[in-house]
């Protein structure tokens, strides 16, 4: 299997059904991304951005077509993907480094307080391990939930909205953030996001999809060469290009 396909996804369509109504969540997505890409998914809100990444992080097993990482099926939830959503999710009665922990209980307590020194180091928060959730920033918190997703050094990282409850300048700050991790920790990264400056600027591709039934509408690739910089001319008219997209 080659790189390029690390992530396949084939034919993937999701319908639930909530008594007699039957809701078509993903149609016929088709999306292969490379290893060590970062892909960004844009789409309104019930367009099925967070069933796809359920899929692919194994949560939800029954759909229709296949779904590969790295050439093997998926098969249930895997190890080696790592996800992140809108609220932190951390335990309000841990502490950091409890929290992080629980994503490597297995690990000998010592390898374990040094791989929580050093994704707090990654994330920038180094030295935070005793304080608890309360004591922390939203964009803190945001970091800590980065960090626990990124410890037991998963294959793929699955980012769920995870900007989406933080202010405007923190959010700006932490797409920085982001992208220098994954500058630092080379990992394959797909971004859900409503944004669609924070979509271009962290990824390769920008993915825009389409409600009822969620399809892809556009896959769109961000010029490598342009200015991560959101006055750039060219930044600007990609937006304008993406932003259409949504209003059609
Ligand atoms: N467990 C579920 N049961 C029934 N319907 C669901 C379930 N999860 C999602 N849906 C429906 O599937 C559609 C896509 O949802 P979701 O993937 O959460 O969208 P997004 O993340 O893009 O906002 C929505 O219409 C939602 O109501
Ligand atoms: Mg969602």
């Amino acid at each position: 299997m080659s790189d390029q396909e690390y992530v396949r996804i084939e034919n993937v369509s999701k319908t639930f059904y909530v008594k007699n109504n039957r809701i078509d969540a993903l149609k016929d997505i088709n999306l292969t991304i490379a290893k060590d890409e970062i892909v960004s998914i844009v789409g309104a809100s019930g367009c099925g951005k967070s069933t796809l990444l359920r899929l692919i992080c194994g949560l939800e097993r029954e759909y229709e077509g296949a779904l590969s990482i790295n050439g093997h099926k998926l098969n249930g939830p895997s190890r080696g993907v790592g996800v992140v959503f809108q609220e932190h999710r951390l335990l309000p009665w841990l502490t950091v480094e409890q929290n992080i922990y629980l994503a490597v209980n297995h690990l000998p307590k010592s390898e374990k307080k040094e791989l929580v020194a050093k994704y707090l180091e990654l994330v920038d928060l180094p030295g935070t391990e005793n304080f608890f959730p309360h004591q922390l920033s939203g964009g803190m918190a945001q970091r800590v939930a980065i960090a626990r997703a990124l410890v037991s050094n998963p294959r793929i990282l699955l980012l769920d909205e995870p900007l989406g409850a933080l202010d405007a300048l923190t959010r700006k700050n932490m797409q920085k953030e982001i992208l220098q991790i994954w500058e630092k920790d080379k990992i394959t990264m797909i971004m859900v996001t409503h944004d669609i400056d924070e979509a271009i600027f962290l990824g390769s591709r920008v993915i825009v999809m389409t409600s009822r039934p969620g399809t892809i509408k556009r896959d769109i690739t961000v010029p490598p060469s342009m200015a991560k910089d959101y006055t750039d001319p060219e930044f600007i008219r990609l937006r304008n290009e993406i932003y259409h997209e949504f209003s059609l």
